[in-house]
């Protein structure tokens, strides 16, 4: 069994860490054209994010908290206008508080659409699952299993999601319309999160029970855990991208969590509920589920973009020894998620049973690498279920009408009079 606390060791927890995005990271690009005269040395490969003494070693917080704003450009040096050209992905010397001139214009549309397909969990009506959840004879054993190993997988991966995205990620990615989308990823985590809390609460489950999941049970545990391995990476306030190494383990970072958290973890308990839903069964459950799928099919896109764009604006990183690392990692977040699917379906159950399930997770692990430029692994697997693909393109109107509870109100709706 997996011991949580040995990927801690380094900090107390994930959830307490300093925040990192304090220590200076806005000041930098602002700042760049003063980082001149005093260091000759390679200069163009130099970190960037080279920040004032702003971590003072015999000083408590109290110091960095009382400092001045440093993001803001008071220097004539820093009043020069951003062009397209100035930004990048990574590393960039562009004002990063200025979102315009637009240099990824995916990025942003992918902001926009995500802003469109907007949803809250409460929306989703859940008496049919209330009543078939507490009904004796309504689910099999199984079918209740996966039920309850999916809300304890889910509940606790999106954290981690939103976690490395907040405290390891953002600082990190050097790009203003990129780090739009990810403020709206990360609200969509959160979104995600509660719904799994509000399927968790609907149902009377035994929350303890249901959010301790992931280090109580090894096949939850050794998902969760790989992933995090990879935020501990970078998460500490001094890591800094700007070397070869940095800016290798920033890219590790981003194929574990879009294409191997997301892009590949998720699908054996998104497909196994969705199937239940298709079965009429937990169908307030399933339409949750479906909303955060079609949420989470553009994380992974917007991941894959971000990704290819670093490989393309730094092609000495994606060398050879990188490619065999994210080959292995795919391979090895495959072998996981088979394992999930064979812990969560011992039996075959819903019209699919495991086997079925390993190709399907083939397929999807082919397409990852693909998607980043690798070759596939698993030749001549196909899709078992075709209809998870049809459910991704999901227009929201075209099932929320029917659906939704009307004591919700958006934004748009509200009255202030
Ligand atoms: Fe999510
Ligand atoms: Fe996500």
């Amino acid at each position: 069994m997996l011991s949580w606390d040995d990927y801690n060791e380094p900090q107390p927890s994930a959830g307490s860490m300093p925040p990192p995005a304090l220590t200076a990271e806005p000041a930098i690009q602002v700042n760049e054209p003063t980082v001149t005269p005093a260091t000759p040395a390679a200069p163009e490969k130099q970190n960037i994010q080279t920040q004032p003494t702003a971590v003072s070693s015999d000083g408590p917080n109290t110091e960095v908290a009382a400092a001045p704003p440093p993001a803001l450009p008071v220097e004539p040096a820093s009043q020069e206008r951003v062009t397209v050209d100035q930004k990048a992905m990574i590393n960039c010397r562009a004002d990063l508080n200025q979102l315009v001139p637009f240099k990824y214009d995916w990025a942003w549309q992918k902001y926009l659409d995500g802003c469109a397909n907007h949803w809250m969990p409460q929306e989703v009506n859940m008496t049919a699952d209330i009543a078939l959840w507490k009904s004796d004879d309504g689910l099999t054993n199984d079918e209740r299993t996966i039920v309850k190993r999916n809300l304890g997988f889910f509940s606790t991966a999106d954290s981690l999601v939103a976690n490395n995205l907040v405290l390891a990620i953002y600082r990190l990615i050097t790009n203003p319309e990129c780090r739009q989308y990810l403020l709206r990823q990360a609200f969509e985590e959160a979104i995600h999160t509660h719904a799994y809390q509000y399927c968790i609460e609907s149902l009377g489950m035994d929350e303890g029970e249901i959010f301790n999941m992931y280090h109580e049970i090894p096949c939850v545990a050794e998902k969760a855990s790989w992933a995090l391995q990879y935020t501990q990476e970078i998460s500490d306030p001094t890591f800094k991208t700007g070397t070869f190494d940095t800016d290798q383990t920033l890219l590790k970072n981003l194929i574990a969590y879009y294409c191997v958290l997301e892009g590949i973890f998720f699908y054996c308990g998104f497909t196994q509920i969705l199937s239940m839903g298709r079965r009429n069964k937990m169908t307030g459950t399933s339409e949750q589920f479906q909303y955060i799928l079609r949420d989470e099919s553009m994380h992974v896109n917007f991941g894959i973009d971000v990704i290819n764009q670093i490989k393309l604006e730094n092609p000495h990183l994606w060398d050879e020894s990188l490619q065999a690392t994210a080959r292995n990692m795919i391979l090895d977040g495959t072998r996981l998620e088979i394992q999930y699917a064979r812990d969560t379906m011992p039996r075959g159950v819903l019209g699919m049973n495991a086997n079925m399930m390993e190709e399907y997770l083939q397929f999807i692990a082919n397409r990852r690498l693909a998607q980043i430029g690798l070759a596939e692994q698993f030749p001549n697997v196909k899709n078992p279920f075709p209809w998870m693909s049809e459910i991704m393109d999901l227009k929201k109107e075209k099932n929320f009408f029917e659906t939704r509870v009307t004591d919700y109100q958006t934004g748009g709706a509200l009255s202030w009079d």
